[in-house]
């Protein structure tokens, strides 16, 4: 078995597993050729050819121990009803205001619709050896329902925030339509050659503790339970969620994913049960090489020694140098226990 699915597993390894978040992206210039070729994000996305291409890209230039299909958190939610652009800021042309509107949001049963997502990972899985693990994902209910009543990304969550307090029975219709239609989403993925799965909740980190239990931690827990029987191991990355360590510690899932504003010792303390992830801040990259390899020992340091994957706490930014990734990786790829 491959080293990121031992950590997964908090079986030993020989040094942690790596790979970045967001590392098919903007950044490489690999990338940037295969993105101009499709034309537009969406078309990337449901070409296999160029997806598949974009997911491996950056296993060749790193030797990642993961890669990640190529897709986005919002495109499943296309088959259920959703008019979604990107430009390349994701942006939703129906929006749900008023309690009705949760009514038009509808999964196909069984699901479809995301076919091309399909073709894309068993292409990926056909490519990578058996040392690379293969990742699928979805967002977490919370932060779909953020997209879904906001129609775009928002600073303030004021529409989302405005809909689950004046309408808190329909909020949480759309949290359980979105939690059936997700498990039946990442269960196609696993059908088709995912080997991990993750959650990214990214916005739980909007949320007080109270209103977060509520209205993100409770729909991702229904989530990852419905998930449980397909054996793999499940990741629930909490974007700015350093303030719910304790509420984690339940979450039925193998990986919880820590942003950089999470203290790793104190995390690994809060959460004995769960293998760890992350979470150098991508920022870093923008330093120089010897103070990301600084900074990446550190971390490695810190870090449990059974049960890590090295990441970065959130997705690379596209300005970073492709020479900054590769420091961190390298740094990560030379530690041994
Ligand atoms: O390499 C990978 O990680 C796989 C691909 C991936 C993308 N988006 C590609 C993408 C993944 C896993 C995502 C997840 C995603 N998408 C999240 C959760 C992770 C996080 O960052 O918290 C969220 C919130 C989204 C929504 C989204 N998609 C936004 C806000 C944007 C625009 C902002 C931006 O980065 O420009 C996107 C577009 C997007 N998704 C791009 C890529 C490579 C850029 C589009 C382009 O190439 O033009």
């Amino acid at each position: 078995m491959n080293r990121f699915l031992k950590a997964c597993r908090r079986e030993r390894v020989d040094r942690p597993p790596v790979w970045v978040m967001r590392q098919a992206g903007r950044y490489l210039p690999e990338y940037q050729r295969v993105r101009r070729q499709a034309g537009d994000f969406l078309t990337l996305c449901r070409t296999p050819e160029l997806a598949a291409e974009v997911t491996l890209q950056p296993i060749r230039r790193y030797d990642f121990d993961a890669a990640i299909v190529f897709s986005d958190i919002l495109t499943p939610l296309v088959p259920m009803g959703v008019d979604l652009t990107f430009t390349p800021a994701p942006h939703i042309a129906n929006p749900l205001r008023t309690p009705e509107d949760v009514n038009r949001i509808v999964a196909p049963e069984p699901w479809q619709g995301t076919e091309f997502l399909s073709e894309t990972l068993r292409r990926v899985r056909a490519e990578l050896d058996q040392g690379t693990a293969l990742i699928g994902f979805c967002g977490a209910p919370w932060t779909l329902a953020t997209y879904l009543v906001e129609g775009a990304t928002t600073r303030s969550f004021s529409h989302a925030k405005a809909f689950a307090l004046h309408h808190p029975e329909a909020f949480d219709r759309l949290l359980d339509r979105l939690v059936e239609a997700m498990a039946a989403y990442l269960r196609t993925q696993v059908e088709n050659g995912a080997q991990v799965l993750q959650l990214f909740d990214s916005w739980v980190g909007a949320l007080g503790p109270e209103d977060a239990r509520r209205w993100a931690l409770a729909p991702a827990r229904r989530l990852l339970g419905l998930i449980a029987d397909t054996g793999v191991p499940r990741i629930y990355f909490a974007h700015g969620g350093s303030h719910l360590l304790d509420d984690l510690r339940d979450m039925p899932c193998e990986v919880i994913g820590l942003d950089w504003r999470a203290d790793l010792v104190r995390a690994t303390a809060t959460l004995p049960e769960h293998a760890l992830q992350g979470n150098l801040d991508p920022g870093v990259l923008m330093g120089p090489p010897a103070e990301i390899r600084r900074r990446t020992r550190a971390m490695l340091e810190a870090a449990p020694r059974t049960g890590y994957i090295a990441n970065l706490g959130h997705g690379v930014t596209p300005d970073v140098p492709v020479a900054a990734v590769g420091a961190f990786v390298q740094t990560v790829q030379e530690f041994r226990y």
